[in-house]
């Protein structure tokens, strides 16, 4: 398994690129299921998870295409993404795929819409808490869905057609609301979503999915409305910056010190992020390019941050700021409140000098003056880039065991890094 090394110390200068964002990445392919036209998706990034859900759909019948070369890569990493469905050719979607990735999970309602039957298998066990699909099943049986669960799969029917109806989430669930979602647009009648998550990715799906036709209204509110058709058509859609990507590189300039554009970005994605930082003395500026992060000198104050539902500040960004904390002049307060187990980083944080301390669900974080390079491993997507932007700050050489998980969310992150000064390259296998 392929191991990266950083060796610390240095600020980051320069210009880092933002790509598109994984998480409205993944189920826009997924909303290639509700057409038999081609839907177009440009700025994809050349991710793991992608390829991995773009054998998934090819298992259902969809015909992909990847063209639109970048410089500098090879044929096949292009970031514009033909996908046609033109017939369904399968409605399983098998354990061994969907333990591999959760969002594959949400093909389940597209494939209820547009075929009147699917069988998939529950997501298996996850780094980050027991993440069940509970309100994804209770919002398709609304819809009319007849489910029942068979040794470990969802066997959901709607012989007649999936019927509109109103559905109330107890709590804000960024997949159940995809889910949901896809299957109304072909539903008959009206749909009414309440306590629909609000995050971005959720919005450019529903606006991509009005491209191809679909009736949504309330798209960024927490109430969504849809009116079902008959069919959808083709379409062509840019995916949205990745605003996780942003904040995790924002971060890390933050951590290292120096001065760094990051071109492409949306900072109106991120503001309660961004407000963190600037609160803890980043300074920040929006540009017609992006978003410019200084830090000179001064270390940095400390934080009391909780993570929430959008706008509120976002989960995926928690580890990244546990690292950045661990030099800050004081003792930060930081509670996870959308997953229970989103802490695996903290022992490995620890392991280069960080002191936090877990007190159930809040990590208090009291800065220290140095952090020192060490071995550690990366145990999911968000906590391995924390260990790379700790690696960033530490004195000395850290070496990040099982980056397979960075490969999954974070697109040439050493170039991306190595551009503006790091000392980080990969050691393969
Ligand atoms: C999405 O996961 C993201 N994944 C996650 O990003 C992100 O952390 C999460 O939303 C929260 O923002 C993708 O977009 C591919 P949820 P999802 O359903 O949809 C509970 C990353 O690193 N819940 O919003 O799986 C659940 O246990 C990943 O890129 C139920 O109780 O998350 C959690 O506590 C990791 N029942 C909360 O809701 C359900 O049926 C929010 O989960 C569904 C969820």
């Amino acid at each position: 398994m392929d191991r990266i090394r950083i060796t610390g110390g240095g600020p980051l200068e320069g210009t880092i690129p933002i790509s598109g964002a994984k998480n409205a990445t993944l189920p826009l392919m997924i909303a290639s299921l509700l057409t038999s036209d081609t839907l177009t998706l440009k700025n994809v990034p050349n991710l793991a998870d992608v390829g991995l859900l773009a054998r998934i759909l090819g298992n259902h019948g969809v015909d992909l295409t990847i063209a639109g070369k970048r410089p500098g890569q090879r044929s096949g990493e292009g970031d514009t993404m033909h996908l046609t469905a033109r017939d369904i050719v399968d409605t399983t979607a098998p354990y061994e795929m969907v333990s591999r990735m959760r969002a594959s999970f949400w093909v389940l309602g597209p494939l209820l819409a547009r075929e009147g039957q699917a069988c998939v298998s529950l997501p298996g066990g996850c780094a980050i808490g027991t993440r069940p699909v509970d309100l994804h099943l209770e919002g398709l049986t609304k819809l009319g869905a007849q489910i029942e669960l068979e040794s470990g799969y969802v066997h959901a029917k709607a012989p007649k057609g999936l019927a509109g109806g109103r559905i109330t989430f107890p709590k804000v669930s960024v997949g159940a609301t995809h889910n949901v979602l896809m299957a109304a647009v072909l539903a008959k009648g009206e749909t009414v979503i309440e306590n629909a998550a609000r995050e971005p990715e959720v919005s450019d799906v529903a606006q991509c999915l009005v491209k191809m036709g679909a009736k949504i209204e309330g798209i960024g509110t927490s109430t969504l409305t849809i009116q079902g058709v008959d069919e959808l058509s083709g379409a062509v859609h840019p995916v949205l910056p990745d605003r996780i990507e942003t904040g995790t590189y924002a971060m890390a300039v933050a951590a290292t010190g120096g001065d760094v554009l990051l071109d492409n970005a949306r900072p109106d994605l991120l503001e309660s992020a961004l407000d963190v930082l600037s609160g803890a003395g980043v300074e920040l500026t929006v540009t017609n390019r992006g978003l410019r992060v200084v830090r000179n000198g001064a270390r940095l104050a400390p934080v009391d941050v909780e993570t929430e539902p959008f706008p509120g500040f976002p989960t995926d960004l928690q580890a990244q700021l546990m690292a950045l904390m661990a030099r800050a002049d004081g003792q930060s307060r930081i509670r996870e409140t959308i997953f229970e187990n989103r802490f695996m980083h903290v022992q490995e944080l620890a392991r280069l000098g960080a002191d936090i301390e877990l007190e159930g669900d809040t990590a208090l974080v009291t800065g220290v003056n140095t952090l020192h390079g060490a071995q550690v491993m990366a145990t999911d997507l968000r906590a391995s880039v924390s260990l790379v932007i700790a690696g960033l700050v530490a004195e000395g050489e850290t070496v990040i065991n099982r980056v397979y998980h960075l490969d999954r969310g974070f697109e040439q992150i050493e170039q991306k890094l190595t551009n503006c000064g790091a000392q980080i390259e990969r050691l393969a296998a």
